[in-house]
């Protein structure tokens, strides 16, 4: 018997499928770009009906309408990572959004399983189209989508026929509570064309890359960039949070081969994929690519298995001492930490691994130095001197790993931006971390 006809009392509408959720109860979507559009859509619709419901889930692309004022009291919103709409209504302090932070994206899956505060009653996916038998695959996002199934007490899928068929991690279908099949369009994730400072920054980052590393990047103009200085390197592998075409890009021209990789050789290990039509079109049922939940591709020790683990993240900020803050601004939650730490702390843990935070030196069209004597009061250490290695801005590189505080201060202001290094030079010497000259 195949999975429809064994599933054939649980295919329902989204309205349906949501409908058995309550007043009080706990929903948690799948994390940005899985978040399956129409099953919040139809939460949303019932938001006036329904009372004191917590929404669980990080980013969110889609219209975040359960943050509105109307649904004060019908809908709360439990986040661990900010985009501009959950960050807005935080920043209101109005109790309507809470952030769920000081937890590594590689432990969310088990502080939602082990933590009954937040133990959710539901869990809502999208899945790719399942074959016969029932398996499909999380699509786009298996990161938090496969944890979240693993841990909701109810599941409703969205089989959503635009979602790609990902190598990896599997779900039998026949294990969900409601199914509902419906097309919604992908969030897209386009390509960023960098600036000139972005390409220094990258060709910076690229120089420390070494061949037969095995390479996470993010998304955006900076990693894109990166990729793109990468093609005269030989045999890079993958193991990264989020996939994105720059990767495919590689893999075309070879230089991506995951050849000489220690964990998963001759595979792309990700947790999930982000990009166009075309890049969805690659990864489909690609066996060179495989999708893994969270506390698998971002559990240091499972990152630190590969050798030369080479991590490439973005920051807010970084002060004389070697901390990075990725996560706040003015004292203010921005983003959230993501798998930040987890990378840098996997790139710790390889044998030849490093990890790169790369900032522009300056915000705000350079009226604001990002690399600052201290943090302001409130800003976050996302990563701690003892994790850093190599800070990265468009004046080039400093190497803080075994140096002293002197040296680390020093390195720091060589790369700040001209305008500001007297200024730095000063504080420094005020904080006593370089000596006074003369
Ligand atoms: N002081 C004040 N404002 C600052 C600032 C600073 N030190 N640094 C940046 N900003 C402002 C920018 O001007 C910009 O404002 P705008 O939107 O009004 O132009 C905004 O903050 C965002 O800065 P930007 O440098 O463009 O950020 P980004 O989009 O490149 O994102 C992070 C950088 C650090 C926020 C993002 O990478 C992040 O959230 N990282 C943590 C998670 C992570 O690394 N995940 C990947 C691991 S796999």
């Amino acid at each position: 018997m195949g999975w429809r006809e064994q599933c054939k009392d649980k295919i329902v509408t989204a309205a349906e499928a949501v409908s058995h959720i309550k007043s009080g109860d706990k929903v948690m979507f799948a994390d940005w770009i899985g978040e399956p559009p129409a099953l919040v859509e139809a939460l949303v619709a019932r938001g006036e009906e329904l009372e004191n419901v917590e929404i669980i889930h990080g980013m969110s692309p889609g219209p975040q309408a359960y943050l509105e004022e109307k649904y004060r009291g019908h809908f709360h919103h439990t986040a661990f990572f900010f985009g501009k709409k959950a960050r807005d209504a935080y920043a209101k302090n109005d109790g309507r959004v809470d952030y769920l932070g000081g937890v590594t994206y590689h432990k969310w899956p088990e502080m939602f399983a082990v933590n009954p505060d937040l133990n959710p009653h539901w869990g809502m996916v999208s899945v790719s189209v399942p074959d016969e038998n029932g398996m499909c695959s999380f699509g786009n996002t298996c990161c938090f989508t496969e944890p979240v199934v693993r841990t909701a007490a109810k599941v409703i899928v969205q089989i959503n026929p635009n979602m790609p068929n990902v190598c990896g991690t599997k779900y039998d279908i026949t294990k969900a509570d409601y199914i509902v099949e419906q097309a919604s369009p992908l969030y897209p994730i386009g390509r960023v064309e960098p600036d000139e400072k972005t390409k220094k920054i990258a060709d910076y980052c690229a120089s420390l890359v070494e061949d037969h590393a095995t390479i996470q990047l993010g998304i955006g103009a900076l990693p894109d960039a990166i990729a793109r200085n990468l093609t005269s390197k030989k045999d890079l592998g993958v193991h990264t949070e989020t996939m994105t075409e720059a990767i495919m890009d590689l893999i075309k021209a070879g230089v991506i081969t995951n050849k000489y990789k220690t964990l998963k050789p001759g595979v792309c290990v990700t947790s999930q994929i982000a990009g166009s039509e075309e890049f969805y079109a690659f990864c489909n049922n690609n066996p060179m690519i495989e999708e893994y939940p969270v506390d698998f591709t971002n559990d240091p020790y499972i990152i630190g298995q590969n050798y030369k683990q080479t991590s490439i993240n973005g920051c807010l900020e970084v002060n004389l001492l070697g901390e990075v803050n990725s996560e706040t601004v003015d004292g203010h939650q921005y983003s959230g930490i993501g798998g930040q730490l987890d990378h840098v702390r996997g790139a710790q843990l390889s044998k030849g691994g490093i990890s790169i935070i790369a900032l522009n030196s300056t915000a705000k069209h350079d009226a604001i130095s990002k690399i600052v004597p201290s943090f302001a009061p409130g800003n976050v250490t996302t990563v701690s001197r003892y994790d850093v290695d190599y800070i990265v801005t468009e004046y080039g590189i400093a190497a803080l790993k075994y140096k002293t505080v002197r040296q680390r201060a020093e390195a720091l202001i060589a790369i700040a931006h001209p305008k500001f290094r007297e200024e730095l030079t000063q504080k420094a010497i005020e904080m006593g971390l370089i000596p006074k000259q003369g």
